[in-house]
């Protein structure tokens, strides 16, 4: 049972109290957490969120803790409208858009802190990323009390540290995922996207492409994880882009291994493609 039209929250307050009376009603509660910039990717989420019954929060918030000093925290895109409307076409029954200073208290100071997973990958180059994303995803957690939390493959070491955080800390959320959503050429949706013109899209394609080359030595046997990651930057590699690391890890903790296991290893990978930075990632 849905609301009748969309609602939009913008108080954590009201939030949490409308949560709390959709629990009273014995209503389950699916949370679809994005930055905004809606596109297909994020919309194919908020499918499998409706699919689960009961009422559909997407929250749209760019977390400031979860981009480093010198990343595009300030000219990440914002399109609140368009965003509202994506997502009432797709029949979501709440979105939840707070701002930061409502969610963070000016002497704001408890953070959540994986520190395994969050240590590897993207870890390496943005050092408080994931602390930021544990961080906000409690808080989200809290005020809108999922059952259940929709997240896609796309930030696979995302999803592993996210469901470490919700193992380790009992937290009541289940976590459920979705493929990755590529547009025709092969390239990942990203709302980073955006920063590129259609030449450079089609450009970027070659880092989907890089990892096919990497599952197709995989599917043809091989384990060795030196031979396979070599293959992958040797295709990826041109003028414009620049690896910044090419891993093999196991697809559900995102930890580096040593040798392939088939079916349950991923190559992730992350480049700078000219100024933007992609990540991507294939099961093998
Ligand atoms: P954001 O980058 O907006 O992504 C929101 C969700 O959409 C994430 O779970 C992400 O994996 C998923 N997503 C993005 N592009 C996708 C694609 N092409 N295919 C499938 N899923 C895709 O990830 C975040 O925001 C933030 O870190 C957040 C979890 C909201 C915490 O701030």
């Amino acid at each position: 049972m849905g609301v009748k039209s969309m609602k939009i929250i913008r108080s954590p307050k009201e939030m949490a109290e409308f949560a709390k009376e959709l629990k009273a009603n014995s209503q389950k509660i699916t949370l679809v957490p994005t930055m905004g910039a809606l596109h297909e990717g994020h919309l194919s989420l908020v499918k499998k969120a409706k699919e689960e019954g009961g009422i559909c929060v997407v929250s749209i918030f760019v977390n400031p803790t979860q981009f480093g000093p010198n990343e595009d925290f300030a000219k990440y895109p914002r399109q609140l409208e368009s965003d509202f409307k994506a997502c009432e076409n797709e029949g979501a029954d709440v979105v939840f858009a707070p701002s930061a200073e409502d969610i963070y208290a000016p002497d704001f100071s408890t953070y959540v802190n994986e520190e395994t997973i969050s240590a590897n990958l993207c870890g390496k180059s943005r050092p408080k990323h994931f602390r930021g994303v544990t961080t906000v995803l409690t808080i989200l957690f809290n005020i809108v009390k999922p059952d259940v939390a929709i997240f896609g493959e796309k930030d696979a070491q995302q999803v592993s540290v996210v469901k470490r955080m919700v193992r380790d800390l009992f937290m009541d959320t289940e976590i459920k995922t979705v493929p990755i959503y590529r547009e025709e050429s092969g390239l990942a949706m990203s709302s980073r996207n955006r920063y590129m013109d259609p030449l450079e899209r089609k450009g970027a394609a070659r880092i989907y492409k890089a990892l096919c080359e990497g599952k197709r030595i995989s599917d043809s046997g091989c384990t060795n994880v030196d031979r396979i990651k070599a293959a992958v930057i040797n295709s990826v590699s041109n003028a414009k882009t620049r690896v910044i690391y090419v891993e093999i890890v196991d697809s559900e903790t995102s930890l580096p291994i040593s040798e392939v296991v088939p079916g349950k290893s991923r190559i992730s990978m992350a480049v700078w493609y000219g100024q933007i930075r992609l990540i991507d990632n294939i099961l093998i």
